[in-house]
């Protein structure tokens, strides 16, 4: 029968994190919603108890994880915790993807940082030390996103030592500003191989193993608002048009990979975030070849000023966990207003 399916297989995987082991409670205590619909109580060490919401399919099954009035649940958000995760984040070495891991950690994960840098950030140890309070921890790997042998090993390396792999955000990315008459093959194909291939095979590489798993993990692409609009002051059409490419690829992934399977691997969603323009090294590098960008992007957005990578912390957070559990194939647009006007 459907129930026996499709339920344990829930109890190992993404629930695990929350209520681990789950114990069923006896069969007098299910209650019927009708045909389609079923309810089971499960409670943990006799803690906390959620409910489960599952209904069948023809042919495939979507379970929804119900945590709406958890009377025993006395911590605040709990949606957002990340504890016992494990994630990846691409591009971790510095800038938007150190920023983005340390909030991970900050919210409990175990964050397996890649970059083809040697070393990360002057910060990582500093980082480290910050985040272990909060039982999160960083972990740092040198590998070139476009070796897709070498960033398989290594995920695969990842989600076998821990047994699981919870998420992945694909950070790393490079810029190109040029007019288009001047760029070659070469430039187009170097750029599109890190900013798209790149971020495709990470994301197949991390999903093959949540499938393995069976984690229902969460997918966080760097996309860019420089995938919806034309860049005004910076000339840079092969990094613009990866950036569309990766929100079109987040809503083909979402579509393969978002239902639960019958033996329980699936459940995988996949978001984009475009944030607006940030202080990064790599923003830096154009003010330094052009001064003037500055004022101009400043003035460009509704809120007139940049962004810190900060500033994108919550709503990393808010991708790889539970709190988006009803989000996928979407793109979080944080720009300070500049493409809404
Ligand atoms: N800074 C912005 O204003 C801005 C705005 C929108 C989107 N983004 C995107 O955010 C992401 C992070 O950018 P950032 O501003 O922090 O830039 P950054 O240059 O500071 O960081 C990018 C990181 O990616 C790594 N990287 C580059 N190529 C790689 C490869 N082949 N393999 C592994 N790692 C590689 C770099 O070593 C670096 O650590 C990028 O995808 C970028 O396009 C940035």
């Amino acid at each position: 029968m459907a129930a026996r399916r499709v339920l344990p297989s829930l109890a190992r995987t993404s629930s695990s994190r929350i209520a681990a082991p789950l114990t069923a409670l006896p069969r007098r205590q299910l209650t019927g919603l009708g045909d389609q619909k079923k309810w089971r109580r499960y409670q943990s060490n006799g803690a906390a108890a959620i409910k489960i919401h599952y209904e069948e399919q023809t042919t495939r099954t979507t379970i929804v994880p119900d945590f709406s009035r958890n009377t025993l649940d006395t911590h605040r958000f709990r949606e957002f915790d990340l504890s016992g995760g494990v994630y990846i984040v691409t591009g971790g070495a510095r800038g938007l993807g150190f920023c983005l891991a340390e909030a991970l950690a900050e919210a409990g994960g175990k964050v397996h940082c890649l970059d083809i840098l040697p070393n990360p950030d002057h910060a990582w140890s500093s980082a480290q030390s910050r985040v272990a309070p909060f039982g999160g921890s960083l972990h740092y790997h040198q590998v070139n996103v476009t070796d897709q042998p070498a960033l398989e090993a290594i995920v695969a390396r990842i989600a076998d030592d821990r047994g699981r792999l919870d998420g992945l955000i694909a950070a790393a990315g490079k810029q190109l500003a040029k007019d288009s008459l001047d760029h070659t093959i070469e430039d187009a194909q170097w750029l599109m191989n890190i900013n798209y291939t790149g971020v495709f095979v990470s994301a197949t590489a991390a999903a093959r193993q949540m499938l393995k798993y069976k984690s229902h993990g969460s997918i966080c692409l760097i996309a860019s608002m420089s995938g919806l609009v034309a860049n005004k002051g910076l000339v840079c059409p092969i990094y613009n048009s990866s950036k569309a490419a990766v929100i079109q690829l987040a809503r083909n992934l979402a579509m393969e990979w978002g239902r639960v399977r019958e033996d329980g691997s699936g459940g995988i969603r996949v978001n984009c975030i475009s944030p607006g323009h940030i202080l990064t090294p790599m923003v830096q590098a154009d003010f330094k070849r052009q001064p003037d960008l500055r004022e101009l992007w400043q003035k460009e957005n509704m809120l007139g000023r940049l962004s810190t990578p900060e500033e994108f912390k919550g709503a990393a957070v808010f991708l790889l966990s539970r709190a988006s559990s009803f989000m996928t194939g979407g793109n979080l647009v944080i720009d300070g207003g500049h493409t809404a006007w």
